[in-house]
Order: C-alpha cells, then sequence, then structure tokens
C-alpha cells in the first residue's frame, strides 16, 4: 500500500465538505492531560476520525478520537483530540495518516503534546520539557516501505524538524510567565509496556531526557513532507526504577491532568506568539 496524497484524497475531501471553507495553518496533537486545551477552541467544527475515510480509528483509553478546527489565541487549528500510537497495533506506514492529512489541509507549522517519564533527574513529575531531539531506537519508521514521494524524498533530514525559531518563542513566553520549562531529548518506546530501570538507564547513558511511547512517528511524518515541529512532554512521573517504586497509569493519567491547566494556559501563549 502506498499512503501517498491519492490515497488520503478522500480523507480531505470529507473533511472540507464539514468545514464551510475553513482553512487551518497551525496543526496542535493533544497528549494526555491536555483536553482542557481543546476546549478553549473557538467556533470548534468536530470531525470525528470514525466518519473519515481511509483514515484510523482510536483505540487507546482517554483519547477522544476527533479532530476538532476552529480559532485559538488567534490561530487558525486543526487540533487531534486522540491520537494514534504503534502500540495499537497498526503498522507503522498506518500511522502517516494524521500528519499527511495535516499536509493536505495546508497545515504549515506543528505543535505537538505528549506525556512523558522524566530520565533527567533534574526534572521534576509536573513540569514541562520542549523537545529538542528525539531519540529512536527501536525497529522500523513510518517512511518504510514505497516512498510517497508526493510528501518528500525517500532519505530526508531530521536535523531542522524541532523547529529553533519556535522553540525560542516557547522559551521566551516560559520566561515571560516564570515557569520553569526544561529542554531535553525524548527517548521514544513502543510500549505498552512502561520501561525496565535498565532500559531507563540506558536510555540516560544514550542522552535520553524523557521517555514516551508517542509523538516520534508523528514528527518523523512531518519531517519527510517539511513540517516544523514543536514537541513538548507533560512530566508525568520519574520514569521506571529512578525512584523506588512501581509506574501507574493511574499515577500517569492524574499528574498529568492536575498539571493541565498551568500547561494549557501556557501552551495558548506560545500558540498566540507564534
Ligand atoms: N514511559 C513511557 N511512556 C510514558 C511514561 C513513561 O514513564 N509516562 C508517560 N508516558
Amino acid at each position: 500500500m502506498k499512503y501517498d496524497r491519492a490515497y488520503f484524497q478522500p480523507s480531505v475531501d470529507y473533511i472540507k465538505s464539514r468545514l464551510g471553507g475553513f482553512e487551518p495553518k497551525l496543526g496542535l496533537i493533544l497528549g494526555s492531560g491536555l483536553g482542557g486545551l481543546a476546549a478553549k477552541i473557538e467556533d470548534p467544527i468536530e470531525v470525528a476520525y470514525k466518519d473519515i475515510p481511509n483514515f484510523l480509528l482510536s483505540t487507546a483509553p482517554d483519547h477522544a478520537g476527533k479532530f476538532i478546527f476552529g480559532t485559538l489565541a488567534g490561530k487558525r487549528m486543526m487540533c487531534m483530540s486522540g491520537r494514534f500510537h504503534f502500540y495499537e497495533g497498526y503498522a507503522y506506514e498506518q500511522l502517516t495518516a494524521p500528519v499527511r492529512v495535516m499536509k493536505m489541509m495546508g497545515v504549515e507549522r506543528l505543535i505537538i503534546t505528549n506525556a512523558a517519564g522524566a530520565v533527567n533527574e533534574s526534572f521534576r513529575p509536573g513540569e514541562v520539557m520542549i523537545i529538542k531531539d528525539h531519540i529512536k531506537m527501536t525497529g522500523a519508521s513510518p517512511m518504510c516501505g514505497p516512498n510517497a514521494d508526493d510528501f518528500g524524498p525517500r532519505f530526508f533530514d531530521m536535523t531542522r524538524v524541532y523547529d529553533k525559531g519556535m522553540i525560542a518563542v516557547a522559551k521566551e513566553c516560559a520566561k515571560r510567565a516564570k515557569i520553569k520549562v526544561n529542554e531535553g531529548v525524548y527517548f521514544f518506546f513502543t510500549g505498552p509496556q512502561y520501561e525496565t530501570p535498565a532500559e531507563v538507564r540506558a536510555a540516560r547513558i544514550l542522552g535520553g531526557d524523557a521517555v514516551g511511547m508517542s509523538t516520534v512517528t508523528e514528527v518523523l511524518t512531518a519531517s519527510h513532507c517539511g513540517i516544523p515541529v514543536l514537541g513538548f512532554s507533560m512530566l508525568s512521573n520519574m520514569a521506571a526504577g529512578v525512584l523506588d517504586q512501581p509506574l501507574s497509569s493511574e499515577e500517569v493519567i492524574e499528574t498529568a491532568e492536575k498539571a493541565g491547566p498551568q500547561f494549557a494556559e501556557y501552551l495558548m501563549d506560545v500558540i498566540r506568539n507564534l
């Protein structure tokens, strides 16, 4: 299967038929705990993933499964409430769908958020990390298989996808709001199991500051088709083995939700200033 523009044209035609001419410019993929931000989108038009031809269905708990179009902090947004992860059982290539559809809808820049475990011991749960780069050492890529030349080249650059200009804006906004925002490297694991303490130590030795199970597939797809990304990790827990206690998804969701409102407010300010 070639996930090229022809493949996604029915998805795009359907979405456009629902939007009455609205043209989004900024993409936003919301991770755990940020549902409140989706509620702030003005004049929202919701398009459920399940209604979109040639698209994917979300299976993760706590993920709503829809695009929300509308205005947020003065920007025309295409927001994903609910996203797709490799651990849900999709092939990597299928995971190109969201960002390729965004590209075809006219999205020029993308903000991605996630919940992640803190590997860097100077970080604390509830803090935010701006993603300056990532490490993915496991298996394949969403760009495996026949190349969709109409999105990008076979071999593509990964040095500039985490956009320095957008990172500068994000840091400036944090400084002004006097919020501690960390900067670091996101280390991707496929999940769904959390990491072992030894895997977390390995991630630290290799240069990782946070571990998580999302984001990287979307970032790779964005880089392939030339969309610059600003990525944030909400640090919902210290990664496995950092503290002498087991991880629970309840803890992860609880911390992400507790820190969510302040993160959402900060993110609104970043969006306004992009
Ligand atoms: N590991 C992987 N993914 C996560 C974590 C973690 O510790 N916390 C939130 N998502």
